[in-house]
């Protein structure tokens, strides 16, 4: 622990104390209800085409039918491997840093966070191995912060920032694939449940973020900047992950990792990422933690 960071959290008791009293977590019986696919449901799209990464690019143009279902299925597989890698990170580093909280709601609210989280992965992993799909590599994908170890407060709050942003993101994905009549039920649910959560989690981030920020901005007179540092790399480390070779190969894309060069200089997709990304960082700007 940094000497100069003696952080109090009994301020974020109100906020824990109301999000433990929110949280009934209502996964489990609502996925259940629409597990498995039927195999007429093995056979539509997965994913909405406004979120299909290379949408704008010629060979998805060309591609028929049949060749846009089986990739809009390896997009939600991508999507929810995703998730499973990015919430491993948040339980590990939050399981870490819990004991460094001096108040025992904000504790107990962590915790309950920690096992929504699991129960997230459980069900993307789920859903993954009823279609034989296995969870897509994404070693490039981090929510580790550069250069600052995540057990100390500081560390913790570049994490933290990040975790915030990756859910906004997800969400901002939830809500259209759980609308998307096109899908199946189960992949809607899923997403729906997740969406909910998620809601209660960027509550309690907003709060938490505010919190480390106002005691740590004293201490560290160039934390905005070392802020935008963090978010502006985390935005190319999402975008990239967003964009997954590996499934393009599957989906017989010659040269994959051209297309998705070429598919991410797409300005409409790039555009439409970006200001995403915005929408999602937009209470961490208006609050000044970053510029
Ligand atoms: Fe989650
Ligand atoms: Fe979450």
């Amino acid at each position: 622990m940094n000497y100069k960071e003696n952080i109090t959290y009994t301020e974020l008791n109100d906020v824990a104390k109301k999000l433990i009293s929110n949280s009934h977590s209502s996964y489990d019986e609502v996925c259940d209800s629409h597990f498995p696919l039927t195999d007429d449901e093995k056979r539509i799209v997965h994913f909405s085409e406004e979120l299909i990464s290379i949408r704008a690019h010629p060979i998805y143009k060309q591609m028929d039918n049949e060749q846009k279902i089986n990739l809009s299925q390896l997009e939600l597989i991508n999507f929810f491997s995703l998730t499973i890698h990015g919430e491993a990170f948040l339980i590990e580093n939050m399981k870490a840093y819990i004991p460094l909280i001096d108040d025992k709601e904000v504790q107990h609210y962590l915790r309950i966070f920690i096992d929504e989280e699991v129960n997230h992965t459980y069900w993307f992993k789920k859903f993954c191995k009823s279609v034989k799909q296995p969870i897509v590599d994404s070693q490039n994908f981090q929510l580790g912060s550069q250069g600052e170890k995540v057990r100390t407060h500081k560390g913790f709050l570049f994490f933290f920032v990040k975790v915030y942003l990756f859910e906004q993101v997800s969400m901002i994905y939830n809500r259209i694939l759980s609308k998307d009549s096109n899908l199946p039920a189960l992949v809607r649910s899923i997403n729906q449940q997740h969406l909910i959560e998620e809601g209660r989690h960027v509550s309690f981030g907003i709060n938490f973020i505010e919190h480390l920020f106002s005691r740590l901005a004293p201490l560290y007179p160039k934390l905005v900047d070392e802020l935008n540092f963090q978010v502006n790399s985390f935005e190319q480390i999402l975008l990239h992950g967003m964009f997954n070779p590996e499934i393009y190969e599957k989906c017989q894309i010659n040269q994959p990792y051209k297309v998705k060069k070429e598919a991410l200089e797409d300005p409409t997709v790039h555009n439409w990422f970006h200001l995403n990304f915005k929408h999602a960082s937009l209470e961490l700007r208006k609050r000044n933690f970053l510029t």
